[in-house]
């Protein structure tokens, strides 16, 4: 979808659907007072009769607007200009935007926000908004004959009369479509089915976005696997019919001395627990238990396409965990890259036997700071909920910078303890470790499990078990895949490169 910007004002402009954003409680801004005169005064009307109070993400629509250019005009209330936020601007921009784009070929063009007291500028608004145009048009029904959700037959960005340079809004909205085709690429793998997405077809899509944008990028099959001795990460892969792969990417955007951020994925592709099988409702999401796999390549896309000035690694483990004749059993002892050595003890703890030999393996290589995503536990989303991601450190500094970028995006992330007596859970009389603790604190263990491998380089571990895949539909959000996490991702090499 091409998105383009207009700075005509907003009566002028010809379209099936004026959206105009609207403060609670405060005047209308400029722009919004000249088009409320050129509707005869219908906006303040409603505004006088308490139908249209800006109250967040209230829609009000006009089915038929005289007296302008656009067809119809939908207003959506943003709450208090003091209190908006980038998660409270997205919830409402993403509710207007997903209502129109229910509708077939329509033409839209979205006002910039006015100007608020907050700390939002102009670029970024306009950024937010085509992010928003892009995620919010793109749904889940990937197989449908008759979808519910259609791209826009135009988008409009409407500055009217800005103070910035039409260059600088006009890169911002196509930083923003960027951005958004980062997050859809994330959605759109997690949606597909684990028929079609497995190991060897995930890392034909890696190859092919690597092509795309010159990228260099590596896949390891099961010769290569073995000679990395990735023994943990082939383990959970023995049960199923599907061989395995591990695919190293990576973008150089800036010169060889700058430091170089590694991300690493959790690409299970369908995770039935393996011999501990999971109860068919545990199981029936289990096709999105790539998205830390997903999730880094729509990040990587996104910062290769930004051209932003950093180096990245992304290495993505893929397997399938399945039940066989051939499936790890329990008891087993593994031993991973580094040497050390795991006692399997619950075969559906497998996210975590596939990023030992990963992070071990991108720990050993010229990597500045670690971020791993995988929708590691359940325990994670008990603790946290289904929306907030559960950030896990061994160095509290990168960790901060992982923060500050998931506060700029808006994106609910929370940093969850490292105490060390959490390692008594893991201990084995037979290994150096065990795959599984009690009942008590799981994401935590899981997290120090993941510690002993990446040496002692700065790691965050990010569990987005929750926030990956939603269940259901919101006005604001598709259900299925979210894309959660990529734009933080971006957000975060966009600050390295400062
Ligand atoms: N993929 C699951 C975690 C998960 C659960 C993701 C729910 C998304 C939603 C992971 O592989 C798993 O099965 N974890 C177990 C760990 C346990 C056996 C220690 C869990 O959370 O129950
Ligand atoms: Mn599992
Ligand atoms: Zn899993």
């Amino acid at each position: 979808m091409q998105i383009t910007l207009s700075t005509d004002p907003l009566a002028a402009i010809d379209t099936d659907w004026l959206v105009v954003p609207v403060f609670e409680s405060s005047e209308f801004s400029h722009h919004v007072d000249v088009l409320n005169t050129a509707l005869g005064g219908l906006l303040a009307d409603l505004r006088e009769r308490g139908d249209l109070t800006g109250k967040p993400a209230e829609i009000v629509t006009l089915p038929v607007a005289p007296g302008i250019a656009a067809e119809r005009v939908l207003t959506v209330g943003l709450g208090p200009a003091a209190s908006l936020s980038v998660e409270s601007l997205e919830r409402a921009l993403l509710t207007a935007i997903r209502q129109v784009s229910s509708h077939k070929d329509q033409r839209i063009a979205v006002a910039l926000p006015p100007d608020a007291p907050s700390s939002l500028e102009p670029l970024l608004l306009a950024q937010i908004v085509a992010t928003d145009l892009v995620v919010g048009s793109s749904g889940q029904g990937l197989y449908q004959a008759e979808t519910s959700r259609f791209p826009f037959a135009q988008a409009l960005v409407a500055a009217p009369g800005s103070a910035d340079s039409q260059d600088e809004l006009q890169h911002a909205v196509q930083r923003g479509e960027v951005i958004g085709e980062a997050v859809n690429l994330t959605r759109e793998l997690v949606n597909r089915h684990p028929g079609e997405v497995y190991p060897e077809t995930f890392a034909q899509r890696c190859a092919q976005v690597a092509s795309e944008l010159h990228l260099q990028c590596d896949i390891f099959d099961e010769p290569r696997l073995k000679l990395e001795r990735m023994h943990a990460l082939l383990a959970v892969a023995r049960g199923s019919e599907r061989p395995p792969r591990a695919v190293v990417m990576k973008y150089n955007g800036a010169g060889q001395d700058a430091p170089t951020i590694a991300l690493v994925g959790k690409g299970v592709t369908f995770d039935s627990g393996g011999l501990s099988l999971k109860p068919s409702d545990g199981m029936k999401s289990m096709k999105a238990d790539m998205a830390g796999a997903a999730t880094v390549l729509g990040a990587l896309y996104g910062i290769a396409r930004l051209k932003l000035p950093v180096n990245v690694v992304a290495a993505v483990g893929l397997v399938e965990n399945m039940p066989s004749g051939s499936s790890y059993k329990l008891g087993e002892v593994l031993q991973a890259r580094n040497g050390v050595t795991i006692e399997v003890l619950n075969t559906d703890a497998e996210g975590r036997l596939v990023l030992a030999d990963i992070l071990s393996y991108i720990s050993e290589q010229d990597v500045d700071g670690i971020i791993d995503l995988a929708t590691l536990t359940g325990a994670c989303v008990v603790a946290l909920g289904e929306e907030v991601t559960g950030a896990f450190t061994n160095n509290d500094e990168w960790c901060q910078r992982l923060l500050g970028a998931a506060q700029q995006t808006g994106e609910p992330v929370w940093q969850m303890p490292m105490f060390d007596s959490f390692n008594e859970q893991l201990k084995c009389d037979v290994a150096d470790v065990k795959n599984i603790g009690t009942r008590w604190g799981g994401a935590v263990t899981a997290a120090k499990f993941l510690e002993r491998f990446v040496a002692d380089k700065p790691w965050v571990h990010l569990d987005i078990a929750g926030p990956a895949y939603a269940e259901s539909s919101k006005p604001h959000r598709e259900g299925g895949g979210t894309g959660a996490m990529v734009r933080t991702l971006i957000a975060l090499a966009e600050t390295d490169a400062d």
